[in-house]
């Protein structure tokens, strides 16, 4: 079946997640929608140049109706104002929650059937908005959760052990896509040893041997597009990336278990809460929500998340 993606959105995110896209030749066809259409249609021009390094060949074009979407099997949204140095993304709620909601309205009136995936943030409470105004079934509606964190986990993960990333298992971000994440901490395993008890684990000068190395891995992961954007003013490779990921597990049907923003009906014992949470994430969306196994520490964090996250959708209700 040929794939087509629309992408609603096409700045700095937009334009990475369309380029890595691409690059791994995801889609037959790629529409752009934006407000600024000069922006989407030069971003077109310059995509296509480089889909012929790519091998791939798929059609590129501007969406000037939403009617279109009707023909479309993905929506990418990353539409939204940029977060500020400095800024936290809950601080975004008020501004792109009403993008956001525009945007969910007019996807749902254009008879759109296929799988929409967020990354505007608050990710989380956005993802929620949109699931809520659009009233489409949760499992078709993803936000990008703690996909990128969990991938920034595991670059400090292999620093700190010497090993590379995919050696690591059990090592998820989840919780909000932001300040109140958590590290699964307890079930992060090199060739199924533990790594949070000195003594199961083989590297004696290990981080991990120091008592409060969970937390310094959590404030590492929380702050680094923090720190990515005091020097660049945005990030967008990562989340690029992370974007094409997930939406290569759901075309291709991998069953990937990935942190994607979802909304849980009573796992972890939380509920109406959208965050990111361990998902097996297949050809219809998210299939399954996976219960990992949390200490107590870990479970009292995401649910001090989920309540944050809460209160943040309290806060923009009507
Ligand atoms: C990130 O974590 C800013 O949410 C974006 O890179």
């Amino acid at each position: 079946m040929a794939v087509k993606i629309a992408v609603i959105g096409c700045g700095a995110v937009g334009s990475s997640f369309l380029y890595s896209a691409i690059h791994q030749n995801l889609a037959a066809e790629y529409g752009l929608i934006d407000y600024n259409e000069e922006l989407a249609q030069g971003q077109v021009l310059d995509l296509e140049d480089s889909s012929l390094y790519f091998d791939s060949s798929p059609r590129l074009k501007v969406i000037k109706n939403y009617q279109e979407l009707v023909s479309y099997d993905f929506v990418v949204i990353t539409a939204g104002r940029p977060q500020k140095e400095g800024e936290t993304r809950l601080e975004m709620i008020r501004d792109n929650a009403k993008i956001i909601k525009k945007i969910a309205e007019d996807v749902r009136d254009s008879g759109f059937q296929g799988i929409v995936l967020i990354c505007s943030n608050p990710v989380d409470v956005l993802t929620y908005v949109f699931q809520r105004v659009s009233s489409f079934k949760f499992k078709r509606v993803l936000g990008s959760g703690t996909v990128l964190d969990s991938s920034r986990l595991k670059v400090e993960l292999s620093k700190g052990l010497g090993v590379t990333p995919s050696s690591i298992s059990g090592a998820f971000i989840l919780g909000e896509h932001g300040d109140s994440s958590l590290v699964t901490f307890s079930n992060i395993k090199v060739a199924g040893l533990t790594v949070n008890r000195c003594e199961d684990n083989h590297y004696p000068n290990s981080p991990f041997c120091c008592s409060d190395y969970e937390e310094k891995l959590e404030q590492v992961v929380s702050h680094k597009a923090y720190e990515i954007i005091k020097r660049k003013r945005a990030t967008h490779y990562g989340i690029g990336a992370a974007l094409a990921q997930i939406l290569k597990s759901i075309i291709f049907d991998k069953q990937e278990v990935l942190p994607v923003s979802v909304l849980l009906n009573g796992e972890y014992g939380l509920s109406q809460v959208v965050l990111g949470a361990p998902s097996i994430v297949g050809k219809y969306g998210v299939e399954k929500i996976v219960e990992m196994k949390l200490s107590q520490k870990e479970m009292d964090k995401l649910h001090r998340s989920a309540q944050i996250l809460k209160s943040n959708i309290d806060s923009i209700r009507e």
